[in-house]
């Protein structure tokens, strides 16, 4: 039994896969069709931080696939504080198909899935954020196939410009797996943790990654050109040091102009005029919503994959 926690325990090509399957699953969702693929099947959503975009695409997908998704405050079921990890566990287990569960701490969702019998889906961790990787790489491929008529992701260049956070964490481990370039803007203090670097070397070795002082560098030769927000939740007590050192590597027309193809993309929620310019936001090579719409669909892939494994028969239900 699997888990969907950090996105190199799957290959590049298992990765490619649950995205073929998302963008059929789109395109099926155009035409009007919500195949109910596995019916009456639940998912437990357990969250102690804010979420809009992936609580709803949660709810959504498993509507959707023919089932049902139940949100859980983590404050209002004591996460992490009322029982054990394996009380916890072995009692969700016994009730709902799956959990996905945004924690504080990424060792809590270790921790969940150590004991736990279904599959454990990260949705956000203060390490890392494998659903929105797996949406933004989705859109990428899009835009390829859009504007060259080849989705091959090979050989092109992701740029992350500022904090040096869960998501960029994310998308440097989906770029290494992918064979996508990724080059990171951003200044000292803000760069990968050790245990961030420390993971990706070993669980990432291909990884092409270059990390550069100076923005304009990063951005250079780019596809995409990525940020997000200088402040994470459960940050809020750095805002103003942040808010002073992350200045220098803001998004806006100038920082753009040194890659006038580039798409840009945010996981959202964005501060306008901070990490951001509001320019950059209404500018044609803003993608953030195709983005945020693929959220559900690469959510729903990733369920059906691991309904899929966990039935083996689910499928062709
Ligand atoms: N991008 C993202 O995960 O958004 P939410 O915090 O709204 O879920
Ligand atoms: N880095 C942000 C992402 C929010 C989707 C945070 O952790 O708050």
């Amino acid at each position: 039994m699997r888990h969907f926690i950090n996105l190199s325990d799957y290959t590049g090509e298992e990765l490619l896969n649950i995205l073929d399957l998302a963008d059929d699953l789109k395109a099926r969702l155009k035409r009007g069709i919500r195949e109910p693929l596995f019916p009456r099947r639940t998912l437990a959503m357990i969250f102690e931080k804010q979420s809009l975009r992936t609580r709803v695409s949660f709810d959504c997908a498993m509507t959707h696939l023919g089932g049902s998704a139940m949100y859980l405050s983590g404050a209002e079921i004591g996460f992490g504080q009322r029982e054990t990890w394996k009380e916890f566990a072995s009692v969700l287990s016994e009730m709902v198909d799956l959990v996905m569960v945004r924690a504080k701490h990424h060792q809590d969702v270790v921790s969940l899935a150590k004991y736990s019998s279904i599959p454990v889906i990260n949705g956000l961790t203060d390490f890392s954020h494998p659903c929105q990787a797996m949406a933004d790489i989705m859109t990428f491929r899009e835009l390829l196939k859009e504007k060259t008529g080849s989705a091959n992701l090979v050989g092109k260049t992701l740029a992350w410009v500022g904090d040096g956070n869960n998501v960029a964490f994310s998308l440097a481990e989906i770029c290494g797996l992918m064979g996508i370039r990724f080059t990171m803007g951003t200044p000292d203090g803000y760069r990968f943790t050790p245990e961030m670097t420390d993971y990706l070397a070993h669980h990432v070795p291909n990884l092409n990654m270059t990390v550069y002082e100076n923005p304009a560098d990063a951005v250079k030769g780019a596809s995409v050109v990525y940020t997000d927000v200088w402040v994470s939740m459960g940050q809020e007590d750095l805002k103003e040091q942040k808010e002073k050192d992350l200045r220098p590597y803001q998004v806006n027309e100038e920082l753009m102009a040194n890659c006038p193809d580039a798409w840009f993309m945010h996981c959202l929620p964005a501060r306008h005029n901070l990490e951001v310019t509001e320019g950059v936001l209404e500018s044609p090579q803003c993608k953030i919503f195709q983005q945020a719409g693929n959220r559900l669909h690469a959510q729903k892939a990733i369920l059906a994959a691991l309904m899929r494994e966990q039935d083996a028969d689910g499928w062709a239900n």
